[in-house]
Order: structure tokens, then sequence, then C-alpha cells
């Protein structure tokens, strides 16, 4: 009879799957999850002060539950006159830059966040929360993705907790203190006076915010994980029919059999034993069903709120086939689908899908990586989280953006330099294909410590994309030591425990050196230091190596200076530029062609991320105030490409790669010499100035070739040979500024107030070409449906320019011929207004342009 009914609704749920309709990763059928990102109110308040900090620390908050009269965290507070904000939502990006020489804030990009400036370190946000009736049976959990940080949070005015990670999550039970009848009132403290890191990071609740409506007994939001037991199959052959470091073609390779296991976290919180059957069952991506569902009776002690208490905890082990499993990898990142309902009493009482691949990792000491048996060499970006214009509070579509941006340029693994990331960002990883390395903030095992490493492992361990974890970063005070010996023992302990699928690393900023983190490290982690890697991999043969921090070249996109006499570019220190050539690294670092040449050797050299894939806020290094960006991105901070990420293409991809720099506009530079660089991987390259052959030069494998040219205007053109092909490219000499061009990445934006679009912007002179060193001011305009911008920005790391223009007139000074606006549609309807967006870009002495962009549901 059991066995009936389950097999009756399962048949449902697998109606619902083949139809497409079953909702997608992470909703369900029976509980709600709701964003809570709109609706939110917003006001700095003082830590140096509490009667402008509400009253906090005035009153006596904490001596009766409840009790918050007199601060803004009492439900009564009128917060009318504090602004209206919607997440996320990064204070710190809307502050003015402050001069400073203090380090901290000068790593932090010069805003005035931190102890120094307790007036605009605080925040503080306010949001009203209505709960129906007939919800009143069921269980509420609020979910936090992440907030900058140390936040404490209400709700009615009872304390729900603190949670004092700027990166990783934290949810709670409000379910106790929810008045059905009233809105009831949520406030979140933030206080991001103490920094994490020494690199931008924010303020806010940057990330978004849900509401989760759940039965009494339920499946928490990192309750599954999953994870596949699979024969690692052949490598894959090479061109040419060589055992290979070519990455795979799309679709291969396949693998017999899978074992997939499914272990899922149920909650319960009455106060009797519970018990409830788990029914696991996978799907294809398509939505076909694998094998046959598993059941798995679950009985739950009686517990009180479970989140925070084990006994009303239970995990259910479910094991399923995949008869022939297409494997993930960068280059066919195919998810399956899990779906995971709780029937109890004939019902389904909660049911979740989630997305998870199946790969097979093998580190090898002699010979590398091999992903799905075959050998891959991590061609990895480490990357901070900030983007141009809207800071830490990065809608989803552009980690979309970056990723895609990454995936072009030939990489094919990401760091998550130096904390959790986004889940978002993750999302867009597993989706378009690029590995992880998930690192942990910091180097401790205490409880509040391990507690983070632990939320870190749970929330991301069935990540198709995560490939290894990372203990940490450079932690100078104990690395060496026994201390840090220690502390890496337990946090890998704990990371075998809670993941024995994958191994972790630490990123090691040491030469030939052993002691401490090291001589436990299951995979040794070098940043930089790329001269004593082999000597390392000589004296520790048994331990797999992986760049996590290598290269980092300091450049400015666009930026060129060449000396007169010499052609060869120079640095502007006054302004803070450096040359966009792979000329200069820091004394720690390297060019990018000194440790790529080294990597790409050694087949035990797993590879490694370069510092960094895009500029960031903050570390202007070399340079101090009023340079207020880093210099080390592969592209700017809106994702420009500079001449360095040819550099990666060429040798990365197999792609005829063909590139020429520095632009040919050196008007009144007639005769002078030009250092002229062409990055490419094909075998030879001749460059031709208006006709007139240069000479043809063998490209040197992992490297580029240069040619100092006289400049005359007109146009340098190169031609390439690769085998039997042939390609070129040209820069040509333009005319002045004529036409302004908007390049939208997408024709189309969904109003949902999330969906965000990126709009490039440069210009061309009469005959249409792009005019690379063009500097005019662009102001920008929306019609049409509902819309607005969210930020603006240009890759200029010296530029003090707003990237918000919360009271309208938004402008931005083009940068050696870019700038960038990122915009919004608004929800609800466009019917008044029309289904389209039109953005329009203006500029002294230039012909406007616009471009309409579709809106949609
Ligand atoms: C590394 C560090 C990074 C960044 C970089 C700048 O030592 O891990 O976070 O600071 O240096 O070169």
């Amino acid at each position: 009879m059991l066995r009936c009914w389950l097999c009756r609704l399962c048949f449902l749920a697998f109606v619902f799957l083949a139809k497409g309709v079953f909702p997608a990763n992470g909703q369900t059928l029976t509980h709600r999850t709701v964003s809570i990102d709109e609706g939110w109110r917003f006001h700095l308040g003082d830590a140096s002060d509490p009667a402008r900090d509400f009253g906090y620390g005035l009153e006596t908050i904490f001596s009766k539950s409840g009790k918050a009269g007199g601060t803004a965290i009492d439900a009564r507070f009128n917060d009318s006159a504090w602004d209206p904000v919607r997440l996320p939502h990064d204070w710190a990006e809307t502050l003015p830059f402050v001069p400073s020489d203090n380090f901290d804030v000068a790593s932090h990009g010069f805003k005035p966040i931190g102890g120094r400036f307790p007036q605009t370190s605080i925040g503080w946000y306010r949001r009203h929360l209505a709960v129906p009736a007939s919800d009143s049976g069921a269980r509420f959990v609020l979910q936090f993705d992440g907030i900058f940080r140390d936040a404490r949070i209400w709700i009615n005015g009872f304390y729900l907790g603190r949670n004092e990670s700027g990166y990783l999550g934290a949810s709670y039970d409000i379910t106790d203190y929810l008045d059905f009848h009233h809105d009831n009132v949520l406030v979140v403290r933030v206080d991001a006076t103490q920094y994490e890191g020494w690199f931008y990071e924010g303020a806010g609740i940057y990330r978004h915010a849900w509401l989760h409506t759940y039965q009494p007994v339920y499946i928490p939001s990192d309750g599954l994980f999953i994870h596949a037991e699979v024969a690692e199959p052949p490598a894959a052959p090479a061109p040419g029919g060589l055992a290979t470091t070519a990455v795979s073609a799309p679709g291969t390779p396949t693998s017999s059999v899978a074992i997939v296991h499914v272990e899922t976290t149920v909650i319960g919180n009455r106060f009797v034993t519970d018990t409830c059957t788990v029914v696991t069952c996978l799907t294809t991506r398509e939505g076909r069903r694998i094998g046959a569902p598993v059941y798995t009776p679950v009985a739950l002690a009686p517990g009180g709120l479970a989140a925070t208490q084990a006994t009303a905890q239970a995990t259910a082990q479910a094991t399923a086939r995949v008869p022939t499993a297409r494997l993930w990898s960068p280059d066919d990142p195919y998810l399956y689908r899990a779906t995971v309902l709780i029937m109890q009493d004939g019902k389904v009482i909660d049911s979740t899908t989630q997305r998870f691949g199946i790969k097979t990792v093998r580190l090898d000491a002699e010979k590398g990586l091999f992903l799905n048996g075959t050998h891959l060499e991590i061609k990895g970006v480490d990357c901070h989280q900030d983007h141009a214009g809207v800071g830490s509070a990065v809608p989803d579509a552009l980690q979309y953006y970056r990723v895609r941006l990454l995936k072009a340029m030939g990489v094919n693994a990401y760091r998550t330099a130096h904390a959790a990331p986004t889940p978002e960002l993750l999302d867009a990883c597993d989706s378009l294909g690029l590995l992880v390395l998930d690192e942990n903030r910091l180097l401790n095992s205490s409880p509040e410590y391990l507690d983070q490493w632990e939320r870190l492992i749970r929330r991301d361990r069935s990540r198709a994309c995560v490939f290894l974890w990372s203990i940490g970063n450079e932690e100078g005070h104990i690395q060496t030591r026994a201390t840090g010996r220690r502390i890496a023992e337990t946090l890998i302990q704990r990371q075998r425990l809670l993941d024995p699928t994958r191994t972790c690393t630490y990123a090691a900023d040491l030469p030939d050196v052993y002691q401490g983190v090291n001589e436990v490290i299951p995979v040794r982690g070098f940043n930089y230091r790329q001269f004593a890697v082999a000597d390392y991999h000589r004296d520790h043969p048994g331990q797999p190596i992986i760049g996590t921090e290598m290269g980092s070249t300091v450049t400015t996109r666009g930026f060129y200076n060449p000396d007169p006499v010499t052609g060869a570019f120079r640095v502007d220190s006054a302004r803070g530029y450096l040359p966009d050539q792979d000329i200069s690294a820091p004394w720690w670092a390297s060019r990018a062609e000194t440790w790529w040449t080294l990597a790409a050797a050694q087949p035990w050299w797993m590879g490694g991320f370069v510092w960094t894939g895009f500029d960031y806020r903050g570390e202007p290094t070399p340079f101090a105030w009023p340079v207020i960006h880093s210099h080390f991105g592969l592209m700017d901070d809106c994702g420009f490409p500079k001449n360095i990420y040819y550099y990666y293409q060429s040798w990365w991809t197999n792609r005829e790669v063909l590139h020429i720099s520095p632009h040919w506009n050196w008007k009144g530079r007639e005769g002078q010499p030009i250092a002229v660089w062409v990055n490419s991987n094909a075998d030879q390259v001749e460059l031709r100035l208006n006709g007139k052959s240069l000479g043809e030069k063998a490209m040197p494998r992992n490297g580029h070739l240069e040619w100092t040219v006289p400049f005359a205007p007109g146009r340098l053109e190169a031609i390439a040979h690769k085998g039997s092909q042939k390609f070129k490219t040209a820069v040509e000499t333009t005319g002045a500024p004529y036409r302004i061009v908007l390049e939208p990445d997408t024709n189309a934006i969904t109003a949902d107030g999330k969906d965000a679009l990126v709009v490039n912007v440069h210009v061309v002179d009469q005959q249409g070409r792009e005019v690379p060193d063009a500097q005019n001011l662009i102001h920008f305009a929306l019609n049409g449906a509902p819309a607005r911008f969210i930020g603006a920005g240009n890759g200029d790391p010296t530029s003090h320019e707003p990237d918000q223009y919360p009271a309208g007139g938004w402008q931005r000074h083009l940068f050696n011929g870019k700038c960038q606006v990122i915009l919004q549609a608004a929800g609800g309807s466009t019917a008044a207004s029309g289904p389209t967006i039109t953005v329009r870009a203006e500029a002294d002495g230039l012909q406007p342009a616009e471009v309409t962009i579709r809106t949609g549901p």
C-alpha cells in the first residue's frame, strides 16, 4: 500500500519533470523561496557616537527578549527618511574617494570605510515583511548570501544572531517571532569598521537575501550533498593522436557507469519523532528520468529549532546509477539534476532540485592534473569580486558576463581570491564551464573560523565546478611555523570529513620552503616564486604543485608612452599609468611569459592562476594616491581586454590569434620609433607598414614578437602563417572622433529589477574606424520602459569620476577609447511606456548614438 502511493506521487513528479515545468535549481514544489532583495531602507550609523547610531549602545537591548525601544531595531521606529535601496547594495561604492597614505585605506581603494571612518562604516537596513495568516503552520527561514561585514540581525526587536563573515551567508529560523496580522520588521546593523582583506571589500548587504517558507519537516538550502563515483575514462586522443594536454572536444568524454550519491539533510521542528520518506530521482539536463527513484525512510528525533540542534536532523543516503555518464568539463559543462522529495502521510511536503556534474579529477605529482582522464593544464585567473560601476554589488548577469570574457581568453579555471564567492558566480562557472579553486578566508581553526570553513564546504561541495579547496592565502605570521602546520592539519581534516571527494591546497608566498603549512598540505600552492618551483619539485617529488598566484604584470589598458629615441614604452608615474604590454611586474611577481614558459614545459606543474583576471579597486601597486585601482588585470575593471589578454589567448586557445599593439595614432611623432608588439600563436608573422614589408619573423612558442617601427600614418598590417592557414589583422591611423557607438552585450533584458545589461561605448571616425585614444565625455539617458543605470566605469585606474549618479545626469569619460554603463529594467508593467528601452549617448561635437533593448517578463 505504502509503495503504491509513493509510486503515484513520484509518477506525478516525473510528469512535471518530463514537461520541463518542474521548478529550477533550488526551488521546490512545496516550499516557497522568495527574494527579499526589494523594499529595504538604508541609513548610515556611526561607530563613534551612539546617538548618531540610532541609540545602539545607549539603550539596553539585550536585557529582555524583544526589547529594542529607543533604537532603530524597534519595529515602531520611523524609517521614512531613510534611503530606499534594493539588494545587492554596496554603500562603499557610493562614498567619495579620500586621499590617504595609510596602507589599509589605499589597499581598500581610498573609500572611507574602516576604523578610521566611524561615520561611514556602519550601515543600518530595515525592511517590512508581511506573512499571511494562511501560512501560520509553516516554518520561515531567512537567508542572507553575504553581508560585509559583522552583521547583527533582528526581527520585531528579537535578536536573531550575528554573522561576522563578510563573505559567507547565514540563515535564521524566524518562525517564533512572526506576526501574521501585522507587518514584521527586519533590521540589520552592518559593521564594516574591521577589514577582512587588503583589497576593496565593499560594505553592506551586497548579495541576495531570501525568505524560505517550509513545512515543519524540510530540506535546508545547503541540504543536499551530491557526489559521484565514476571510473576515469581513457585519455582523449589529441589531434595527431598523442597523449594530450589539449582540451577535449565538446561532448566528450563519456564514461561507463557513474554511481551518484545524494545525501539529503532533513530538518524537523516538532517535539515528536517525525518519520518521513526521502525520494531521490535523477534526470538528465533535458529532463529524462535516469533509473528508478530511490526511497529512504528517515526518523527525526524530537527537536527544537533544528537549524542549530543536531538532534532534529537526519541524513538520508541514496545511491543511483547513471549508466553512461556524460562528464562535466570546461568544454562540455553538462549538468544533471537531482530531485529530492520528502513524503509524509501520503503527501509531498518538500522537494528541491539541484544541478550536479560528474567528473574525475586526478592530481599526480609527476604527471600533473587529469580531468576525466585527460591531462589538463590549469589556465586560470585569480579574481576579486568587484566590477566597474557596481563595486561588490554585482548583479547575477554580470557574473555570467565576466565568466564569458574569461572563457573567450582561454581561461579554464577561477580562484576565488581570497574568500567564499557569491553563489551566482558558481552558478555561472557550473553552467558555462570554469573549474573553481574555492578559497577559505583565514587560516584559523578557532570555532568561529572552523565554522566559516565548514559553511563554505557545505555550501559548495555539490558544485560541478569546484575541483579543489584552498585553506588560505599567504599567512605570513604562521605559514612556516608549527602553529601554521597544526591549524592547517585541523582544516585539512575537516575538509576530508565534509568532502572526501576533493583535496586542498594553500597559497604560499614561499620559495623552496617545506616547514609549517607546506609540510602537510596535499597540494603545494605557489604564489609567485616561479624560479623556485623546479627545486621544490625536485626536493618534494611526491607533492603535486599548482601555481596559486602567477605572473602579475602591471599594465594600464590602452596606455603607451613611447620614448622618442628608442620607441620603448615608459611608465607615467604622475598619472599612475603603466604601459599596456608584458613589461614590468612587482619584485615578488613575474611577467606573463616568464611563468607561463616555465609552467607549460613541465607536466608536473599543474599550471596556475594569473594574478588577476580583472583589475579591481584598491591595491594600486606600484603607485599611491591618487591612483585608486590595481593594475594586475588581464582585463580592466570593465572587462575590456588589455594586450596581455591576447598573449594568454594565443597560448591558451587553439583559435587563430593575431593582435598588434599599440594603436597607430601617433600624430606629431612622425619618423620617431615605436615599439610594435605582435601576439599570436602563428608560426610566422610578417609586418607591413603601408604595404611595405618590415620583415617576417618566427613566433617563439609561448612568446611574442617585436619590431621597432618609425611612425608614418597609415596602415600597419600583420600577416600570419600557421601551417597551411594564412590570416591577417591591421591597425590604422584614424581621423578624429566623429560618432558614438553603443554595444550592448545582448539586445534583451528581463524587466525584473534584477537582470542587468552591459553597454560598452566607443567612438569611431568618419570612416567608421574605432578611435583608440579618444577621451570624450559621454552623457547617457534612458527612454521607454522603466529602467535605470546602476553603474558606469572606464577602466582608468586614476579616475575619481563617480561610478553612480543617483540624482540622474549619468556621464563618463572614455578612457583610451572606451567606457561602460550597466543598466537594469524595473519590474512591473511596461504597458504605458512600451516594451523597449532606448539607451541614448551624446557628447559635444559627436554624432549621438541610440540603441534599443527589448524588455520582457
Ligand atoms: C599577493 C596577495 C594578493 C595580492 C597580490 C598583489 O601576495 O596574495 O592578494 O595582494 O599579492 O601583488
